[in-house]
């Protein structure tokens, strides 16, 4: 089939980990099977227009970020290309315009980089079915998720909801290294409608790349172990989520956001992304714990931004307690209400 020109948009959301990814092999395989929400309200839109160019000796393209010229996102985009070219073999034959926007402030310490490759590896796709139309829906996104991937780890589970495992795991049917898969078993009314609330407690540029940080596990003194304990914690996931039990959700949950801290303070050369205010957040939340029947718990990114977890039946008095006595520690008060959410969609 000629395709001469045309467009496709799609919006894909973020996503946090509640079994944390990090550390990797080559070509984007995870050294452990990780498991994170879908997130509701962070998500990035991209239209990708494409038109047929007149050479096919390399990639063209165009990027923009609110309707501005974005040359610095390019290498990144590049690399993907390079990627994914043998996976899509028109990359080469037409002009591209990305065209993005993120529903959360740019620079809030949010990365993007799960949302906007998960929307663009969506939207190559789109363009892959004009080629052929015979592509289940069930292969498309199985095949966008794997492209999403080799954008950036986590991108790939980003495109379903509400829970999604990426990385081989004994225990979890159709698990695999190369994409992400929808949680196949059963969940508990309890997480029905997980709030998560984003607290943007350093909106600076991170100290260190994923990329960088995922290197330091070669070699790191406590990698295999840490591997093994990822392992085992989405082993114990499977029975928490499906009994609802929070106490040990939040026990896990927590040791799994420290020890990906941990990971990056004992690594070498070895560095600390929690701030202050994080540590001081940490400290309110357990506090609160404590005096009330609360079960609120943290999770934590590569950076300082706290996640503030909550069952929905909590999120009048959590909200409450946020306002009143953690919002103090957030870069100009400022924070993101979210939820899980169900995943990408074409528009
Ligand atoms: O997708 P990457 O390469 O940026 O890695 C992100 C890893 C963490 O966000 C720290 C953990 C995770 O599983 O999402």
């Amino acid at each position: 089939k000629t395709i001469k020109r045309g467009s496709f948009t799609w919006s894909s959301p973020s996503n946090i980990a509640l079994v944390k990814y990090w550390g990797k092999k080559e070509h984007q395989i995870p050294e452990n099977p990780s498991i994170s929400f879908t997130l509701n309200n962070c998500k990035t839109v991209t239209k990708l227009s494409f038109s047929k160019k007149e050479t096919n000796d390399d990639f063209s393209f165009d990027v923009f970020l609110d309707d501005e010229k974005k040359d610095d996102f390019k290498p990144k985009i590049e690399t993907f290309f390079k990627r994914i070219v043998i996976y899509l073999p028109f990359l080469k034959d037409f002009n591209f315009r990305i065209e993005t926007s993120n529903t959360f402030p740019h620079s809030s310490g949010i990365a993007s980089s799960a949302s906007g490759m998960s929307a663009l590896a969506l939207c190559l796709m789109s363009i892959e079915r004009e080629f052929n139309q015979s592509i289940s829906d069930e292969f498309f996104i199985k095949k966008a998720s794997f492209l999403a991937r080799l954008g950036s780890g986590s991108a790939c589970r980003s495109l379903e909801g509400d829970l999604v495992v990426w990385g081989k795991h004994e225990e979890i049917e159709g698990s695999s290294d190369l994409f992400g898969v929808k949680y196949p078993y059963e969940v508990h009314g309890n997480f029905k409608n997980y709030q998560d609330t984003i607290l943007l407690v350093d909106k600076g540029e991170k100290q260190v790349s994923s990329t960088v940080g995922h290197n330091l596990m070669h070699g790191h003194p406590f990698a295999q172990e840490r591997f093994k304990q990822a392992n085992q914690n989405l082993s114990n996931l499977i029975s928490i989520l499906k009994e609802g039990d929070l106490d040990t959700f939040i026990a896990l949950v927590e040791s799994e956001a420290l020890t990906l801290h941990a990971m990056m303070m004992s690594s070498m050369p070895y560095f600390i992304l929690m701030k202050p205010n994080t540590l001081e957040i940490i400290n309110k939340i357990w506090k609160f714990r404590q005096n009330t029947d609360s079960k609120v718990c943290f999770t934590l990114d590569a950076g300082a931004n706290v996640h503030v977890l909550y069952p929905e039946n909590e999120a009048e008095t959590v909200l409450k307690f946020i306002k009143n006595e953690l919002v103090a520690y957030c870069q100009n008060g400022h924070y993101i209400c979210d939820k899980i959410g169900f995943g990408a969609k074409q528009l």
